[in-house]
């Protein structure tokens, strides 16, 4: 199936309070498991000198959860919508858990325009993460060179995304099964998620053709893709 891509940045409001009523937990807590055994197989543990970077946060769920997975660590969640991160704020300051996201905080930015040394003090990033961000990024050279900006010797990256599935009606199964659990615009966003995501070959040639190949791209089950590893 061709990709169709879709806006980079969720902005509208309602799309952003959709997005953030939904409960995701389920994956958000998977993808901190996985990071962790990557972390654990690696024989890393993170402590006060690491900062963590969440490209493409959102309204924060997952930065919170790596906020109090590692709570010694520095956390930066990093959106370019605004309406994403006033909710991510929101979300911080109203969590049951508020006392242990002093580690954590936002930055309003698209990742196209970071510039490491503006925001991220002077430390490395030792963990750079995304979820669900690469099918929202047109043009697949801006998110490595991205992440290729920001990673050093030490960045262990770890992004988890859609795959895109091999024709129009098995996305259409895939919208269907989801409108079962979430609303209408949800259900929209979902199904134009999933035509705008990118193939596990489309990954893997990039980082082949690019001089990217310390990174791995596998597939997670039948919906998702991971890249992994350091650049
Ligand atoms: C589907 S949401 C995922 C949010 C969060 N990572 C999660 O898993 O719940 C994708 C997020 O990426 C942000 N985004 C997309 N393109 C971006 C860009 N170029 N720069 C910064 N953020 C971007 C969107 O605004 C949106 O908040």
């Amino acid at each position: 199936m061709e990709r169709i891509p879709e806006p980079e940045l969720m902005e509208k409001k309602e799309q952003v309070i959709s997005y953030d009523e939904a409960d995701f937990s389920e994956g958000e807590v998977n993808f901190i498991n996985q990071i962790n055994h990557y972390l654990s197989k690696k024989n890393i543990s993170l402590g006060e000198k690491d900062l963590i970077v969440d490209l493409g946060c959102g309204p924060g769920n997952i930065s919170e959860k790596l906020a109090i997975k590692w709570p010694n660590t520095e956390v930066v969640g990093i959106d370019g919508s605004k309406e994403m991160i006033l909710r991510a704020e929101r979300n911080k300051k109203i969590a049951a858990k508020q006392k242990e996201l002093k580690n954590l905080r936002y930055v309003c930015s698209d990742i196209k325009d970071i510039k490491s040394n503006n925001f991220l003090i002077n430390k490395k990033i030792s963990l750079l993460v995304s979820n669900s961000l690469i099918h929202h990024i047109t043009h697949l050279e801006d998110f490595f060179n991205t992440i290729r900006g920001l990673s050093s010797k030490i960045t262990v990256n770890f992004h988890k995304d859609l795959k895109r599935p091999l024709d129009e009606k098995s996305a259409l199964e895939l919208k269907a099964q989801c409108s079962n659990e979430y609303n209408e615009i949800l259900t929209n966003d979902y199904y134009a998620s999933l035509i705008a995501s990118y193939t596990f070959k489309e990954l893997k040639n990039f980082t082949l053709e690019n001089d990217l190949s310390s990174l791995d791209v596998f597939e997670d089950g039948e919906k998702y893709l991971i890249v992994y590893g350091n650049v």
